[in-house]
């Protein structure tokens, strides 16, 4: 249980919807709704979340779960819990200093921090927050390749560990109440890594960069481009298909995240736990997999891990955390997914991460 300090004692949030509904009380409603929004009818958002509660669970019963361990590695690196952030875009609009609060609350827990080309601060800002934590960079390709060639430099030397390259934006998808409330950002907010690039811009806007930056024509062979600008390890974001993980796998990549864009994309698309086993099953361990969409209790993340993801990541609940008290708020909601993860691991019988594998799930006829 998450309990507020001083002012709000009586207040006790217990599950991930509950942040959410703080969220959508308080926030500003233009705000809350490029939160939440999803793309046309938002079928493919919803059904990441009723995805997960088709799998059903096969619990083992009399296995010792008296000592617990929820640690995990991702590309080498230990952290307490395979649950890692995922990039959203403009943390400062659901509380001031945004992705430094939310930086901090990865680093206090030891956990992955997936950093957006979207801050509302820099990287710079983000790396001095919270020095030692845990960090990849998300990373968009630009119509200007030198925008996202100076970017890569920048965190590569900043100390973040990989770089996790979009690949389901060639468009921004049609998200309608967007549309509706003319969305912008705020002007004393600015996407905080482009600060100076695009000072001299005064036509059209999208999401506060001017609109066509992102190079819709972006294709496989960018990944060796991208490959011959860094060592960090290159992670592909926007995987559906067992194709793709195939090919992601011989362009030499060493991770992918199954995601859908948490459905602002294409809408129809495949819910992303339904996507994961065909993908695991393509790569045969050759490179980690993970997944993101969804994700709102401890048992959907068993349910992740058991079909072959090595850790997922959450994207709108960690906005909603911030909105309830920023860094603190990010951490409580952090701590209750790792805290159901942990009791969902115990009551199938689980003590450690490794023993969780597909004989725990069984897909559900409903
Ligand atoms: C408000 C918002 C902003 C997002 N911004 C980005 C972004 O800048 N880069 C990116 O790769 N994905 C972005 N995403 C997608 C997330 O990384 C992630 O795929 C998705 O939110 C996961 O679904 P969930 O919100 O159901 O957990 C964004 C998602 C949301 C909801």
């Amino acid at each position: 249980m998450f309990r507020s300090g001083q002012g709000d004692a009586e207040m006790s949030l217990i599950c991930l919807s509950d942040f959410e509904a703080y969220a959508k009380d308080h926030l500003p409603k233009a705000t809350w709704e490029y939160y939440a929004a999803g793309a046309d009818e938002c079928c493919t958002r919803d059904d990441n979340l009723l995805a997960f509660k088709r799998i059903r669970l096969r619990p083992r019963m009399l296995r010792d779960v008296s000592v617990m361990d929820t640690r995990t590695t991702v590309l080498g690196t230990e952290i307490s819990c395979p649950i890692g952030i995922a990039p959203t875009a403009f943390h400062c609009l659901a509380w001031p200093d945004g992705e430094m609060s939310t930086a901090r609350a990865a680093e206090s827990l030891n956990l992955c921090y997936v950093a957006s080309t979207y801050s509302t601060c820099s990287v710079e800002e983000i790396v001095t927050a919270a020095p030692d934590g845990f960090r990849w960079f998300q990373l968009y390709v630009y119509r200007d390749r030198k925008l996202s060639e100076q970017l890569v430099h920048r965190v590569e030397a900043l100390g973040f560990k990989a770089l996790v390259l979009t690949v389901d934006v060639p468009y921004t998808g049609k998200r309608r109440s967007d549309i509706r409330n003319n969305f912008r950002l705020p002007p004393h907010l600015k996407v905080k890594n482009f600060e100076g690039v695009f000072e001299e811009h005064y036509g059209p806007d999208n999401y506060g960069v001017p609109a066509n930056t992102l190079d819709p024509s972006i294709s496989w062979k960018d990944v060796y481009w991208l490959r011959s600008l860094t060592r960090l390890p290159i992670i592909i974001k926007g995987i559906l298909t067992k194709e793709d993980a195939e090919l992601a796998v011989e362009h030499g990549v060493q991770g992918i995240i199954v995601s859908n864009h948490g459905g602002r994309q294409l809408d129809g698309e495949l819910a992303t736990i339904d996507a994961l086993s065909e993908i695991v099953d393509a790569v045969q361990g050759r490179i980690e997999v993970y997944i993101d969409g969804g994700i709102r209790t401890g048992s959907d993340v068993l349910k992740a891990l058991a079909l072959g993801a090595k850790c997922v990541f959450i994207g709108r609940p960690i906005v909603w955390g911030l909105a309830y008290k920023g860094e603190e708020g990010v951490k409580g909601v952090l701590q209750i997914l790792t805290e159901e993860f942990r009791l969902s691991m115990a009551l199938s019988g689980c003590r450690n991460v490794s023993e969780i594998n597909r004989n725990l799930v069984q897909f559900s006829k409903l």
